[in-house]
C-alpha cells in the first residue's frame, strides 16, 4: 500500500505516518527527518539547508525530489516492505508532478491521500509544546504525549529536544508558506486522486483508528 499524508505543520502528520507504518509494515519516508539527518551528519546537503529550513522555508525542489527518488527506487528496502507512506512530501506543485515521474519508473501508484484537517490555532500550541528524540526521531508533546521521564525518550533513552524551527516566529512562517506552496497540492490531488480527510483535533489513538478504517486497513 502506498500513501501519501497531508496537511499543516503540527497537524500531526508524522505521529500518524509512524503508526500507520507500524501498523501495515510499510516504510515511513518523511522528508523533514531525511533533512535534518542530513544537517546532523554535515553532509553537503545538510550545509544547503540548515539554514533555509531553520528560517522555516521550504529547501529546493531538487534537493528533496532527490532523496525521494533514492528512497523509492532502493532495491533493498523496497524487498523488505510492501509499500510506503510520504510524510512531508510532495510540498509544491512540482514535486507532485515530479512524484508522478519518478513513480512511472518504480511501476507504482499513490492508493490514497490522507488529508488530517487542524486549525491553525492548534497548530501553533502542538509545536511550541513538541520535543522530539534526537536518537530515534521518536515524537512527544508536553501536555499531550508526554514520555514517562522528563526530558527523555520512552522508545531509545534519548534526549529529547525542541526542535530549531518550533520557535514561534519560524512556526508562523512555516504556516505562511504551507498556505501559499503546499495547500494548492491538496486541491491538485483533490482532482486525480481519492482525498481521505480526518480531524486532527481529536485523539492520536481515534485519528489512526479513523485512517485505518477510511483506507481500509
Ligand atoms: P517537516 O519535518 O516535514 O515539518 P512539517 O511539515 O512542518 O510538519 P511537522 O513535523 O512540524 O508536524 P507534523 O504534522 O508531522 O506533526 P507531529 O506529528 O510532529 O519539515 C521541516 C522542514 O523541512 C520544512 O519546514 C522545510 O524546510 C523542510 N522540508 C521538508 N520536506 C520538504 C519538502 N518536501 N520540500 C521542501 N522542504 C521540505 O505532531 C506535532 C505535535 O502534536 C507533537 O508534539 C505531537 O505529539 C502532537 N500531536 C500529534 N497528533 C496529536 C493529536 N491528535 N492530539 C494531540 N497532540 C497531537
Amino acid at each position: 500500500m502506498n500513501l501519501v499524508i497531508l496537511g499543516a505543520p503540527g497537524s500531526g502528520k508524522g505521529t500518524q505516518a509512524a503508526r500507520i507504518a507500524e501498523r501495515e509494515k510499510i516504510r515511513h519516508i518523511s522528508t523533514g527527518d531525511l533533512l535534518r539527518e542530513a544537517v546532523a551528519k554535515g553532509t553537503a546537503v545538510g550545509k544547503q539547508v540548515a539554514g533555509i529550513m531553520a528560517a522555516g522555508q521550504l529547501v529546493p525542489d531538487d534537493v528533496v525530489l532527490e532523496l525521494i527518488r533514492e528512497k523509492l527506487a532502493d532495491a533493498e528496502e523496497r524487498a523488505k516492505t510492501n509499500g510506503w507512506i510520504l510524510d512531508g512530501y510532495p510540498r509544491t506543485a512540482r514535486q507532485a508532478e515530479a512524484l508522478e515521474e519518478v513513480l512511472k519508473t518504480t511501476g507504482e501508484t499513490i492508493d490514497a491521500v490522507i488529508y488530517i484537517d487542524l486549525d491553525p490555532d492548534v497548530v501553533v500550541n502542538r509545536l511550541s509544546k513538541r520535543r522530539t528524540c534526537v536518537a530515534c526521531k521518536a515524537v512527544y508533546h508536553l501536555v499531550s504525549n508526554r514520555p514517562a521521564i522528563q526530558g527523555k525518550c520512552d522508545a531509545c533513552g534519548g534526549e529529547i529536544v525542541l526542535r530549531e524551527d518550533d520557535k514561534p516566529e519560524t512556526i508562523m512562517k512555516r504556516l505562511e508558506v504551507y498556505k501559499k506552496e503546499t495547500l494548492p497540492v491538496l486541491s491538485l490531488y483533490e482532482k486525480h486522486h481519492k482525498v481521505h480527510r480526518v480531524d486532527g483535533s481529536k485523539p492520536i489513538e481515534e485519528v489512526t483508528s479513523e485512517i485505518a478504517g477510511l483506507i481500509g486497513v
